[in-house]
């Protein structure tokens, strides 16, 4: 048969090997192949139009189909379509973006290093945190911690950071120098009757014990997202990173923040080290800087580091880190006219003031028979499905309720994802009350579905 017979869908099935997806679950199922988007809402081969509840991957803050960041891509392709960084070559977009970092960054930054995705930056994290500890004179400071559950990408090093089995198993990872600590998860981690306060203290604690029997000189970095984005849309309860920062603060120990899915205004401020009171000494980004039009990404770094890298270069050489595409011409000006958008659009405030609204319909849900846990903060949240409300008892993974409910949505014309059972909402910031309300319309009815489909698993029922 020729290939012109063939759907996209199926053409896709013989040719591509799928990142992340569960190959034979894949091949039963076939391939979901989208072919337009505006503003959003987006539409598959078969002209089936969806609200893009997730933001793609979390990432297109401003919506589909942005003139605006089109035509600075076409500008900037026509003008100067690749200029690289390296031996101090550079580049004006590439310039006016670091500058623009500098500028809305939460925390003094010395210095704007560019990559082009989350795991690229945090990787260039783990080999900054080591190269400084060498410049310092600091060898043996190298382990990294991070929490169960986090996800801070798929490069060898950010594998090893990030905190979930899938990302490990059958890959050999994580490497050794690699920790974990527990996740903020209050609705599941709590003891009974523990309250908040009493919850962040015991990880507090729990996490220096770990520094102590370590060994504290052996610690390089403490790694967190401000909420976890792939673990569940963790949400850290209140005065969590204030107590662990005291105790990386004891044992000079960096915190190095991965924001690359709370920046730029999803947690309605525009960080989520703002929302969550850190201090971090060192931000990735990623995401929804480029509102994911292109691909790149970006570590920010304090003037203490910049400083020791300085020194060392007399007697180390040259730094040698750094990707053809650092500091891409037209992913730099894209990512600055999009941060543009976002400041002129007023995106920030407004899913502050939305993400009451949408934090509300969310939390209607809570009564549901089949909702344990309602959590998030801003344009970001994620309701837990259980089998018994009372105890939290979970489902059997084996009947993938998450995944029947997500496809539900996707009948009612609606794109979630399912985090396991946990069931996550990322709309795009530009998102309207109405249109907040369609979306938790739509997934009401899903999940009315869902409940029928698996009401004799739930205890009680
Ligand atoms: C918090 C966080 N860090 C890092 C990454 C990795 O980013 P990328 O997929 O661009 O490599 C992700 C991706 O979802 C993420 O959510």
């Amino acid at each position: 048969m020729s290939r012109s017979n063939l759907s996209l869908g199926e053409r896709d099935m013989d040719a591509m090997f799928h990142p992340t997806t569960h190959i034979q679950q894949h091949r039963a199922k076939g391939s979901k192949v989208f072919t337009r988007a505006e503003g959003i809402h987006i539409w598959d081969e078969q002209q089936n139009q969806y609200i893009e509840g997730m933001s793609g991957l979390w990432c297109t803050a401003v919506g589909y189909g942005e003139k605006e960041l089109s035509d600075a891509a076409a500008r900037q392709m026509d003008k100067l379509s690749y200029s690289h960084l390296f031996n101090g070559r550079s580049n004006e977009p590439a310039i006016l973006l670091a500058e623009k970092l500098k500028e809305i960054a939460p925390v003094a930054v010395s210095k704007v290093f560019f990559g082009h995705s989350g795991s690229d930056a945090n990787d260039t994290q783990i080999k900054l945190a080591w190269y400084y500890n060498n410049a310092l004179g600091r060898p043996r400071k190298k382990k990294i911690i991070s929490r169960q559950r986090s996800y801070h990408g798929v490069g060898f090093g950010s594998a090893s950071m990030t905190g979930l089995a899938s990302s490990h198993t059958g890959f050999d990872l994580p490497f050794a120098p690699f920790l974990r600590t527990r996740c903020p998860d209050y609705y599941r981690e709590a003891e009974a009757g523990e309250s908040e306060e009493a919850f962040c203290t015991r990880l507090a604690e729990e996490l220096e014990s770990l520094i102590l029997s370590e060994d504290p000189d052996t610690i390089a970095a403490f790694i967190a997202e401000p909420l976890m984005g792939a673990g569940g849309v963790v949400v850290p309860p209140r005065g969590y990173f204030e107590k662990i920062q005291i105790v990386l603060d004891r044992y000079d120990i960096l915190l190095i923040d991965d924001e690359v899915i709370c920046g730029f205004g999803r947690t309605g401020k525009m960080f989520g080290a703002e929302t969550f009171h850190m201090r971090p000494d060192t931000m990735s980004l990623a995401k929804a800087l480029s509102s994911g039009y292109q691909p790149i990404s970006a570590v920010l770094i304090p003037e203490e580091m910049y400083q020791a890298f300085l020194e060392a270069s007399g007697s180390k050489g040259i730094f040698g880190h750094g990707f053809t595409y650092s500091g891409h011409p037209v992913c730099a000006a894209v990512a600055l006219r999009n941060i543009e958008l976002i400041q002129e659009r007023g995106l920030v405030a407004r899913a502050e003031h939305l993400g009451v609204h949408f934090q509300a319909r969310l939390r209607g849900f809570s009564s549901h028979p089949l909702v344990g846990d309602a959590r998030g903060v801003g344009l970001i949240g994620a309701l837990e499905l259980v089998a018994d409300k009372k105890t939290k008892r979970a489902f059997s993974p084996k009947l993938a309720v998450g995944a029947d409910l997500q496809a539900r949505c996707e009948k009612f014309g609606l794109i979630v994802r399912a985090l396991g059972d946990t069931i996550a909402f990322c709309p795009p910031l530009i998102i309207t009350e109405a249109q907040i309300d369609e979306i938790f319309d739509r997934f009401g009815r899903a999940l009315d579905e869902t409940l029928a489909q698996f009401h004799h698993e739930i205890d009680g029922a």
